[in-house]
């Protein structure tokens, strides 16, 4: 992503310092989320227009903060070094990560669904932890942001797999930082609201566990699918904008709903239909292999993965790899 001409470019610490942003628009802004020139970067003219300002101005502020962070527009061979920032977190699975093409991605989505009980949630807990590790270890060396809204986050379980990382459970649990949501709006509130916080922890992983469950209890019925899938499309948008201003890994673990028509040869779907599928860019099906531990992990989609299935177990160490039999 960077030029030769970076070293002109001035570098903006605070909303502030942006040519054109007072302290009156500096507060709407922040009002609206927008706490950090990294977001600011994402922002879309459309987005700073509601801080009452004007499009042209907005326009040059969001330019102001690209070239601040090296963000402008990119030719292919660029493309290709930014690819080259993208880092891999991993599972814990030597199996799984194989699955992932070496691990969790950053600056992109990673959605994991299945029914209940299929390890979303406990790959959601071990990503929390294994992030903290060095790169050399398979980490990020940073923090995680994560959003539960079901009451399902459970430090007794990151003490248990720190543990058996060999890491300080106590300094373990200071890096994770929890943000209950209540409803769908909250939910989408506290994500839109995170990029200080983000940039002040030196989050890598933003989890959101369950991306649906809120949405699908509160919109129910035929007439408000449309609205349900805004709100959904628009929270997954801030989520990988947020992935690429930070170069953070982002999860998301979503329910399936038995489907009634058969003639796809799928009886089991995700929620949030094709919204979800079109803005994350890899999705893993989870589901129980047969009693016990084991579960299988199926990937559906990728950018550029082929389709393919693996196993890992779930213990109390967290997630492994079974042990190869014979
Ligand atoms: N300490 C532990 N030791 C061993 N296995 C555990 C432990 N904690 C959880 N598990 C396993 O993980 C399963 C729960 O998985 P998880 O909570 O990730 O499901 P989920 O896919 O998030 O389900 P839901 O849709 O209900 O949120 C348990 O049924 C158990 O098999
Ligand atoms: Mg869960």
């Amino acid at each position: 992503m960077k030029t030769s001409k970076d070293e002109e470019k001035p570098k903006y610490l605070t909303i502030e310092s942006i040519p054109g942003i007072g302290p009156v628009t500096a507060r709407k802004l922040r009002e609206l989320g927008f706490n950090t020139i990294e977001s600011l970067a994402m922002a879309t003219v459309r987005e700073l227009e509601q801080a009452g300002i004007k499009d042209k101005r907005a326009f040059e502020i969001i330019n102001a903060a690209r070239s601040s962070i090296s963000l402008s527009f990119v030719r292919a061979d660029e493309l290709l070094k930014m690819r080259r920032n993208i880092l891999r977190l991993t599972t814990g699975s030597r199996k799984l990560d194989e699955l992932l093409g070496g691990g969790i991605e950053t600056q992109t989505i990673t959605e994991f669904y299945g029914e209940y009980g299929s390890g979303k949630s406990q790959i959601a807990h071990q990503l929390c932890v294994n992030v903290q590790l060095p790169p050399e270890r398979g980490g990020l060396g940073g923090g995680a942001l994560y959003i539960d809204t079901e009451n399902t986050f459970r430090a007794e379980r990151i003490v248990q797999m720190a543990k058996h990382l060999e890491l300080d459970p106590e300094e373990v649990l200071k890096n994770i930082i929890l943000a209950e949501a209540y409803t769908s709006d909250h939910q989408m509130f506290l994500l839109e609201n995170s990029d200080k916080i983000i940039k002040e922890n030196n989050i890598r992983l933003i989890v959101i566990d369950s991306l649906t469950a809120h949405f699908r209890s509160e919109y129910l019925g035929r007439e408000s699918l449309a609205a349900r899938q805004q709100k959904l499309n628009k929270h997954m948008h801030k989520l990988i904008k947020l992935a690429r201003a930070f170069n953070a890994a982002a999860v998301v673990t979503n329910q399936v709903m038995s489907s009634p028509d058969v003639f796809f040869g799928e009886s089991i779907r995700p929620i949030g239909g094709h919204i979800v599928a079109h803005t994350s860019h890899t999705r893993i099906f989870l589901r129980k292999a047969r009693k016990g531990p084991v579960r299988v992990a199926r990937l559906v989609s990728s950018p550029y993965l082929p389709e393919g299935e693996q196993l890992f177990k779930i213990t109390e160490n967290g997630i492994e790899d079974v042990e190869e039999e014979g």
